[in-house]
């Protein structure tokens, strides 16, 4: 393994600060419960802003902010007929992006259009894809069907960290021991990589842990312990470099509602014993060893990860 990333190892894997866009990947972007139907919100979301809101069928829209007249932040618009309307002049735009009237009765330009994220519902949250199409499935919980959980979906606030560090964590079987305190070393044999996400299943008499990465920013695990089994997934966003907003899910078999708030205490150790680390962290592929076998395979997927700049 080498000792010391080059320069353009690094830039590959902040590629938003080569002006490289975001990796193609699902975004968390808030929660479902939040966006009511007249509600239109603006966010921060991979370095730009996005404006979210339903259309009148109840699918979530997440669109470029800007609107293309003269740049008004659609956020401060209204829900209006089933469009968003601009505050500044009234042009209206459709989920898919399309402007479907100017009040002066003007000719609408062709280019009139707002650039669309493909959204998805799932978990809680509503989730945007950073591209055109999607071309991966959304984040999923390993072993399990979304009616067949009960489950919470908490927002976490900003946190100042790249979301696909924040992933790697999933993979450092290391830490578990070391940061966590967690015994054993529960560590799989291999990972299983396919196209935009990464899988490992790790047994013991003990313990089963089966986790899943999804794009480089959610790693999400069912995990049996003592005959116990629990559910978590951690999502993360970026807004810049370094700085990302999150949000956990944490889940039980229906039936086992009681203990969810157990699940939930564990989700909230394991990020309280990260976050220093993880907040004042200079990220360095550096001194890999034999232990780190899974990180150095994860850091490779992420350095060959594709990257998407909407045309915003
Ligand atoms: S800036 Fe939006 S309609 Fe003029
Ligand atoms: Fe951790």
């Amino acid at each position: 393994m080498g000792v010391v990333s080059s320069k353009t190892e690094l830039a590959k894997m902040h590629p938003s600060d080569i002006g490289a866009g975001f990796h193609r990947s699902w975004y968390p972007v808030c929660l479902a419960a939040t966006l009511t139907a007249e509600t239109v919100i603006g966010l921060e979301f991979l370095g730009e802003r996005v404006v979210v809101w339903r259309d009148p069928a109840g699918k979530p829209a997440v669109q470029t902010a800007w609107c293309p007249h003269l740049g008004a932040d659609l956020s401060l618009g209204k829900i209006v007929e089933g469009r968003l309307r601009c505050p500044y002049h009234h042009w209206s735009f459709e989920a898919g992006g399309a402007c479907t009237n100017i009040p002066t009765g003007d000719k609408i330009p062709s280019a009139a259009r707002l650039f669309s994220y493909p959204t998805v519902e799932a978990w809680g949250l509503v989730w945007a894809y950073n591209g055109e199409q999607a071309d991966v499935a959304p984040p999923v919980l390993p072993d399990a069907e979304e009616d067949a959980l009960h489950f919470e979906t908490i927002e976490r606030g900003e946190r100042p960290w790249d979301t696909w560090v924040a992933t790697s964590n999933g993979v450092d079987f290391q830490h578990l021991r070391t940061l966590h305190g967690l015994p054993g070393n529960s560590m799989p044999e291999t990972l299983e990589v396919e196209a935009g996400a990464i899988e490992f299943t790790s047994e013991s008499p003990f313990h089963l842990q089966h986790g899943r990465i999804t794009g480089t920013n959610v790693f999400a695990q069912h995990l049996r312990l003592g005959g116990v089994d629990m559910f978590q997934m951690f999502a993360g966003t970026p807004v810049g470099p370094r700085r990302s907003r999150g949000f956990v899910v944490v889940g039980v078999p229906k039936g086992q509602a009681a203990r969810l708030p157990e699940v939930r205490a564990m989700v909230e150790r394991l990020s309280e014993e990260d976050a220093p680390v993880l907040s004042t962290i200079r990220f360095r592929r550096g001194l890999l060893t034999a232990s780190d076998r899974h990180l150095a395979r994860y850091f490779k997927y992420v350095e060959e990860f594709p990257t998407f700049l909407p045309p915003l």
